[in-house]
């Protein structure tokens, strides 16, 4: 993967974890990947228990989507206080983002947005969506105007998943704060209470960072604060719920600092767990490693191929072996991305047990895989051929999402 080494002295792990993760690295010396109950230790987050599981169903009268039933959901802040805020007959807002460094998004930039697409239609509630495309040309050093346009491809991407165009708003930051005040005036009430040492501590940043990625963080927070958008919220101080990856949570921890200092709720939050790379769990899916994605543009043949030659087997070097040993779906990739895109439960469950005890083999659990994934993306290619630079700019236009507080 790329690791994108942070500052000087990468990030110091003061409690020699093997495990390594920050917004911009997540690496695993484990074959079973990242320890997440240690992750929610060590960011003081909560378990996605049964109990939160069993209030979503009965808030919302559905049953949780398979993201949450399976753990790819896993852990929380302040969950239980979001569906406080629904059940009292108000509405929250929701809010993700996407880094655009690339065209071409692959499968494991999908899990969040399908899971915003699910809450919003589960809850009826807005949803931001920021691209930072800022963030892009200080740390990847993109041209500016590249990396808006990339903003714009990926916004394609997103919209097909298909989110309510009348609640949600896309945007790039390039383009969007330099028009917004109020999004200004967030950024500076939080660096004004953020000291250049917490920065560090958070984030890992050193001496010879750019200051751009020093001054970056109150860009990703300043959207958890429904202040930031006065055509949406018209000045209301509306809860704020968070769908991401839990290598975005320093963020968020900062920002849950600051929030209530400007008399507004602390944003809750959902984290996912990584999307492991085609190659295995040690490391998440990364862009810039061509073999260990799976890119919504690839072909089928493409995702055949991929999935044959790269993806990580947890079974037996024989057919013999692997009759007597089975197979070990912990450290199968086939089996872990089965786990996030094949709904049927009853048939995930069966190729469970077939696998494990061996009358399954890697081949074939391989191309249950590769006919989920086929008929996923092209799917999506099919939505996305839909979505037009007028869509686009229909999604980009900072305006009114008929937002009412009180239900
Ligand atoms: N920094 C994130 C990335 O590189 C993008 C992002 C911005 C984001 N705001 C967010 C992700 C809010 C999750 C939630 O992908």
């Amino acid at each position: 993967m790329a690791a994108v080494t942070v500052g000087d002295d990468a990030f110091v792990n003061e409690d020699g974890d093997t495990d390594v993760i920050t917004p911009w690295s997540v690496q695993s010396k484990n074959d079973t990947g990242v320890d997440y109950d240690k992750l929610i230790k060590k960011f003081g987050s909560a378990r996605i228990d049964d109990e939160l599981l069993k209030r979503f169903e009965k808030v919302t009268g559905q049953p949780p989507h398979h993201f949450l039933r399976r753990g790819i959901f896993f852990s929380h802040r302040d969950m239980h206080t979001a569906l406080d805020v629904y059940e009292s007959g108000k509405s929250f807002y929701l809010y993700t983002g996407r880094g655009p460094s690339s065209d071409a998004m692959h499968l494991g930039h999908l899990i969040s947005f399908l899971f915003c697409k699910w809450l919003q239609d589960v809850f009826d509630v807005p949803l931001v969506i920021q691209l930072t495309d800022d963030e892009k040309v200080i740390w990847k050093n993109l041209d500016l105007d590249d990396a808006i346009k990339l903003a714009h491809e990926n916004a394609k991407d997103i919209i097909a998943c298909g989110f309510n165009p009348d609640k949600t708003f896309i945007f790039s930051n390039l383009e969007h704060i330099g028009n917004n005040p109020a999004f200004y005036r967030n950024m500076i009430e939080i660096q004004k209470r953020v000291t250049f040492n917490q920065v560090k501590g958070i984030f890992g940043f050193g001496d010879s960072d750019p200051i751009g990625k020093i001054s970056f963080p109150p860009t990703q927070a300043a959207p958890a604060l429904s202040t930031t958008f006065p055509f949406i919220f018209k000045g209301a101080k509306v809860q704020c719920l968070i769908p991401c990856g839990i290598d975005q949570d320093p963020y968020f921890r900062m920002t849950r600092d600051i929030a209530p200092k400007l008399g507004i709720p602390k944003p809750a939050l959902l984290h996912s767990i990584f999307f492991p790379a085609l190659q295995g769990s040690k490391t998440k899916m990364s862009a810039s490693e061509i073999n260990s994605a799976i890119f919504l543009t690839d072909t089928p043949k493409q995702i055949k191929n991929k999935v044959n030659k790269n993806a990580f087997s947890g079974g037996q070097a024989t057919v013999e072996e692997h009759r007597r040993l089975g197979g070990n779906c912990e450290i199968d990739t086939s089996y872990q991305w089965l786990k996030f895109f094949l709904e049927d439960d009853e048939k995930l469950e069966v190729l469970r047990k077939n696998y494990t005890s061996g009358d399954l083999l890697t081949g074939e659990l391989k191309k249950e895989l590769i006919d989920v994934l086929q008929k996923l993306i092209s799917e999506h290619q099919a939505r996305r051929s839909q979505v037009t630079d007028e869509v686009v700019e229909k999604y980009m236009v900072p305006r009114d999402l008929g937002f009412v507080l009180n239900k």
